[in-house]
């Protein structure tokens, strides 16, 4: 499951995924992966990977750090800036806007799997 996370610095795409791994029972410290790329976190019986890829340099730092190997059929991937990098399609979208109080969020469900998941928010 691929879930892309839009939107400009500070619309809270961090703090969604914070959010989700929290809501899974994660108690722990929750850091942007701002400098890392990727967190991976295990929760709930599931294997989660949050990637912020704002300071990805190229496709070959991509390539070179196997992120590719982390699109395994079985981990559930957060992806903050995923046009930075050619990562595999997503099954949901996220867009964050910043309103005057609180965000919006704009999801779209892309696939049979994205579509369902979304029905049951
Ligand atoms: N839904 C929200 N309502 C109000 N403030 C929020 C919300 N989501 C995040 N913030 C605040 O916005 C700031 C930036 O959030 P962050 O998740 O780091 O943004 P991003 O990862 O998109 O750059 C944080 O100080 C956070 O507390
Ligand atoms: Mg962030």
């Amino acid at each position: 499951m691929v879930i892309y996370l839009n939107g400009d610095l500070g619309a809270g795409k961090t703090c969604l995924v914070r959010g989700v791994l929290n809501a899974l029972g994660h108690t722990g410290h929750v850091k942007s992966p701002t400098y890392t790329l990727l967190e991976p976190y295990h929760v709930g019986g599931l294997d989660l990977r949050h990637f912020d890829l704002y300071r990805l340099q190229d496709e070959i730092e991509w390539e070179h750090a196997g992120f590719r190997d982390e699109f395994d059929g079985n981990n559930i991937l957060f992806i903050e800036w995923p046009e930075k990098a050619p990562a595999p399609p997503a099954d949901i979208v996220i867009d964050l806007v910043i309103m005057q109080q609180g965000r919006r969020a704009i999801m779209k469900g892309n696939t049979a799997i994205g579509k369902a998941c979304l029905k049951l928010l």
